[in-house]
């Protein structure tokens, strides 16, 4: 399997950005817990950050081309109101698994809702850089998922694809 970990907007500064909410660990720390958990996993994965919305949009827009097979995005405040990537997140073919850091949920009410979460296939958070290492995880189940569903779809002469119960 190959994943996207896409890192939204002043997850750059991680580190020394309110280290009491979002910890102590600089991003490239945390790309690093990323890529070892990927590598037991037997996952391949890549990462990047931007500031800029549009950009995300892109990256998201091409991440099937790229040959990903999920995506782990943790979009930042782009959370609370960005329209325009909940519907990439609606529009394109390859799971969105949308992860956060904080618990937004116990945060300021404009953190409680995501608007891209809908979208998404689901959404971790609350448990610091794990909520990444889960995000891979639930790409991973979703992949084991689908091709079970795969196998258990039977063909017999001259019938339609049916499930076996
Ligand atoms: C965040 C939560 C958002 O509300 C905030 O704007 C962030 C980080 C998190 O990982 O906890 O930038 O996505």
């Amino acid at each position: 399997m190959k994943a996207l970990v896409l890192h939204g907007p002043n997850l750059n500064l991680l580190g020394r950005r309110e280290p009491h909410l979002y910890g102590t660990l600089t991003l490239a720390e945390v790309d690093r817990l990323i890529r070892e958990h990927a590598r037991l996993r037997g996952i391949r994965v890549e990462s990047r950050q931007s500031n800029a919305e549009g950009q995300h949009i892109d990256w998201l827009q091409r991440a099937e081309g790229e040959g990903f097979d999920g995506v782990v995005f943790n979009p930042g405040a782009f959370t609370h109101y960005s329209i325009a990537l909940r519907d990439t997140v609606a529009a394109i073919g390859v799971p969105v698994v949308e992860v956060h850091l904080s618990n937004i949920h116990a945060r300021e009410p404009f953190r409680r809702e995501s608007v891209i979460a809908a979208a998404a296939r689901g959404q971790i958070a609350g448990f610091g850089p794990q909520s990444y290492l889960l995000g891979l995880d639930a790409l991973l189940g979703l992949g084991r998922a689908a091709r079970t569903d795969r196998r258990a779809t039977v063909r017999t002469p001259g019938s339609r694809a049916r499930r076996r119960s």
